[in-house]
């Protein structure tokens, strides 16, 4: 028998590169704050990386919306289109999801609309609702400069969406355009808004210090509730003492702000992808990236003989083979006991790999996931620290959050250290974000339409 090398030591000191210190953490907040001034100042907004659009979304639902809506939720790899009831204290909703194929988001933006327009008649004729007038809100889940609440225009794409013909113009004209163009149903879309907004609306719904809303999916971003007076782009009407903000804050480090903790992973992601330089720090963190940083690392363990006794796969070296989903999967083994582990090294061709391998595996997910977690919560602590409200509700949505086993902990653990003493938090599972609060962004602007306000 050979000598068994024991290389955990060697792998936990590669992966230091992925801890991100409390000082550091404080350093990337005063980085993120100054960076959400520069969105909201008017002589710096041009300029700013992040971009803290305004939404025209001033008034949270007050549980007193009904009625019937339809709402369209864009920003994955899946569509959905919902249908919802909303009567007194309770809702009924139905969705459906629709696949959008490589060739359509990478495609044509008029091609892109017209298979929404589709699926949307034909989810209206399957509800039996083909021949009613209907409100929709639409979750559009990109940067959007917006110009009113059905007015946005499409800043950058993001999350591995390209179409062309649509960055520059209104998102909420291509649709309206698209439906035109089939000229079957009859949709009035009443709001066009991104998916933290969606979160936090439906979370306000029930919670009323609900005030900020987060995603970590896909991708990453969170919007807030600022005080008007600090949002020097405002120009509609005056009066209203709170906006949702929507900072985009994905975006955060595009300009070498994060640069001193990245690490040769994260440059592999961002060279890789279709947007590079673009959404620094959302690949930092989301779904969308989380495996293949995790990939990467393995790939040069292995690569240094410290994993798989020096022995990959096809797989393994393969990009985008690595999904987030076995993050969470490996993690939510029990300490000591390697099922999931095994079973996803399995699929991977690596059944070579010895427990000591899958010690190391588990090591680097917890390294990956826990630094997402760190970025987020020094995030929404800078936000905190902001509002500077005695207490906030942060209503959050999306696959990662959702289904890692330990980020709401971690979050919660990280955000008490990291805000300001007295200042009080606590995180909520959004029941379905994106879509309910579309339906109730619909449903609060007919409201108010039809009260006249
Ligand atoms: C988009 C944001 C969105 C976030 C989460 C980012 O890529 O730019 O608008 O909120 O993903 O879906």
């Amino acid at each position: 028998m050979g000598i068994v090398v024991n290389n955990l030591p060697r792998i936990r000191e590669e992966c230091e590169v992925l801890h991100i210190s409390d000082r550091q953490l404080r350093e990337i907040m005063k980085r993120l704050h100054q960076a959400l001034l520069d969105g909201l100042g008017k002589d710096t907004h041009a300029k700013s990386i992040v971009k803290c659009w305004l939404t025209y979304i001033q008034d949270l639902p007050n549980g007193k919306e009904r009625g019937k809506f339809l709402a369209l939720d864009l920003g994955g790899t899946n569509f959905r289109v919902l249908i919802i009831n909303l009567g007194a204290n309770h809702f009924d909703m139905q969705s459906k999801i629709y696949a959008i194929p490589n060739h359509i988001m990478t495609g044509s933006g008029v091609d892109l609309f017209d298979h929404i327009a589709e699926c949307l008649a034909n989810f209206m004729k399957e509800h039996n609702v083909y021949e009613e007038r209907l409100a929709l809100g639409f979750t559009f889940s990109f940067p959007l400069k917006q110009i009113g609440l059905t007015k946005g225009i499409l800043e950058r794409w993001t999350k591995g969406f390209s179409c062309s013909g649509v960055v520059g113009e209104d998102v909420v004209q291509g649709l309206k355009d698209a439906i035109a163009r089939r000229g079957d149903v009859q949709i009035d879309i009443c709001a066009i808004l991104n998916d933290t907004t969606g979160t936090l609306m439906s979370c306000a719904w029930k919670n009323h210090n609900c005030k900020i809303g987060l995603i970590v999916g896909t991708g990453s971003n969170a919007c807030y509730v600022e005080k008007t007076e600090n949002c020097e782009l405002f120009d509609g009407e005056p009066g209203k003492e709170n906006l949702l903000i929507n900072t985009e804050w994905g975006a955060f480090g595009d300009d070498g702000a994060l640069d001193f903790v990245r690490t040769e992973f994260d440059n592999e992601v961002d060279v890789s992808s279709i947007n590079p330089g673009k959404q620094v720090q959302e690949k930092m963190i989301s779904g969308m990236y989380m495996g293949e940083l995790v990939r990467l690392a393995l790939v040069k363990f292995t690569r240094m003989g410290l994993l798989f006794g020096g022995q990959g796969s096809d797989l393994l070296f393969q990009r985008g083979s690595f999904y987030t989903k076995y993050v969470s999967e490996i993690e939510s083994d029990k300490q000591g006991d390697f099922t999931s582990c095994m079973e996803v090294l399995e699929e991977l061709g690596l059944s070579h790999a010895t427990e000591a391998d899958m010690a190391a595996v588990r090591h680097v997910c917890e390294c990956v996931s826990r630094r997402a977690a760190h970025l987020v919560s020094a995030g929404i602590a800078t936000l905190l620290n902001k509002m500077d409200e005695p207490k906030v509700t942060v209503g959050i949505d999306g696959s990662v959050y959702r289904f890692h086993p330990h980020f709401h902990t971690l979050m919660c653990e990280k955000i008490s250290q990291l805000v300001r003493p007295g200042l009080q938090f606590d995180l909520m599972l959004s029941e379905d974000g994106s879509g309910r609060g579309a339906a109730l962004v619909a449903a609060v602007a007919c409201r108010q339409s039809q009260q006249g306000v």
